[in-house]
């Protein structure tokens, strides 16, 4: 089981690291004007400091907490920033639109960088970016699932670069990016698992599904939904994750067994909890952290770590060969690993566990050291050859099968 160090207790030690690094980089280099914004808002988030703690709810004193440590990064991106500057970044997203948003809006803030936001799926985006190569219009791609970041990299679509944030983070992350010659790196991690409509299971007299293989039964024929591989990072990992967990030929029989109870593939990889969440769909193969997402804003899901073991996710993050907003896209990335911006993830529900040691992980995370994971093989199913046979056979032999 890989070490994913959620044992804690790292947050203040690499905030003071953080700090550390703002303090060696400001006034290294000469700003530019540009970075006057930076600074102002730097200020700006130091003076709220001063605010009357014990008015403060809870929730409101982590979310000033969250705020404050922005400042050491401001500083810290202001002195990097190079004398001359395109002010925009053009960012593929492959995580949930929200964080998405959150996170474009955050770096604009901090740094007055202009930044056009594009979201897709990880497979999507993969696509869209090979599409690009001879005229390339992306400068960062991130988040969504790693196998297709790791593909990409191999193609040759990406490009290496180490970031002097990268020691902050946990070895998993690290060793991402090491197998891919630092093409790409871990932002965040997630197991699979579904989630279900408790309404919609009990008033179908349903029995309440625990393990991958109860996804089979007879009885759930239209009741599952889970997106397209071929689009999907969330359902690429679940075909490759049956291929691991039963063995090639009876993972394809698992999910030839599947389809027959699927209602619909979706495009994106989290759509079939959300309509579950509304009620439109009873079990949504997922994220597990997607899952949670849904039932913590109150919807009746109940998530399910499937009893076989599962696999799992190394969200990440990669720059564009031949991006045209190069530096933009460097300062993005190292930004995207700091603590400060991992927190945003707290704002907009988004479960995943950060690879950042010191980045808070919610305390409804899914658990990833009680659940049963699989040694996923990130070389072999992020290869481009296993990737494109996996999604070829999925076609041929899979989505053609009458339902
Ligand atoms: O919704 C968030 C998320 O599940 C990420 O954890 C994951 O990397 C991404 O979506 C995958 O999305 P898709 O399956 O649409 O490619």
């Amino acid at each position: 089981m890989p070490d994913y160090g959620l044992s804690g207790g790292g947050w203040q030690a690499d905030e003071r690291e953080n700090s550390k690094l703002s303090k060696a980089l400001a006034g290294t280099l000469e700003r530019p004007p540009k970075m006057e914004k930076m600074r102002e808002a730097s200020r700006g988030i130091a003076n709220q400091g001063r605010d009357n703690r014990s008015n403060l709810t809870r929730k409101e004193r982590k979310m000033k907490r969250i705020t404050a440590t922005l400042a050491g990064s401001l500083i810290a991106l202001a002195a990097t920033a190079p004398a001359s500057f395109a002010d925009k970044l053009t960012y593929y997203c492959s995580a949930q639109e929200d964080w998405c948003q959150l996170m474009a809006r955050s770096f604009e803030d901090a740094t007055g960088i202009d930044v056009n936001m594009t979201r897709k799926s990880s497979g999507e985006t993969f696509a869209q970016v090979r599409a690009e190569s001879s005229n390339p219009k992306g400068d960062v791609w991130w988040g969504g699932t790693g196998d297709p970041h790791l593909q990409a990299a191999e193609e040759g679509l990406t490009m290496e670069y180490i970031s002097p944030m990268r020691d902050q983070l946990h070895d998993w992350a690290i060793a991402q990016a090491e197998s891919a010659g630092n093409k790409t790196i871990g932002i965040y991690s997630g197991a699979l698992g579904y989630g279900f409509n408790t309404e919609l299971v009990a008033a179908n007299s349903l029995p309440e599904p625990s393990c991958w293989k109860d996804l089979l039964k007879p009885e759930y024929k239209g009741h599952v939904q889970m997106a397209n591989p071929n689009s999907s990072g969330t359902a690429y990992t679940t075909l490759a994750s049956m291929v691991q967990i039963f063995g090639e030929d009876d993972g394809f029989e698992f999910m030839k067994g599947l389809h027959a109870n699927i209602n619909q593939y979706t495009k994106s990889g989290s759509a079939p909890i959300k309509a579950a969440g509304r009620g439109e769909n009873t079990i949504g193969i997922v994220f597990m952290h997607d899952a949670v997402k849904q039932a913590v804003s109150g919807f009746p899901i109940k998530v399910v770590a499937p009893c076989e073991g599962t696999g799992y996710e190394i969200g990440s993050m990669s720059i564009i060969e031949g991006a045209r907003n190069l530096e933009e896209a460097k300062m993005f990335y190292d930004w995207a690993l700091s603590v400060e911006a991992q927190n945003l993830a707290l704002q907009v529900n988004a479960f995943q566990v950060p690879s950042n040691k010191g980045a808070e992980t919610s305390e409804s995370a899914p658990d990833m050291s009680l659940i049963k994971l699989i040694d996923y093989d990130f070389k072999k199913y992020g290869s481009s050859d296993e990737r494109k046979r996996l999604l070829q056979k999925w076609d041929e032999e899979v989505s053609t099968l009458p339902q």
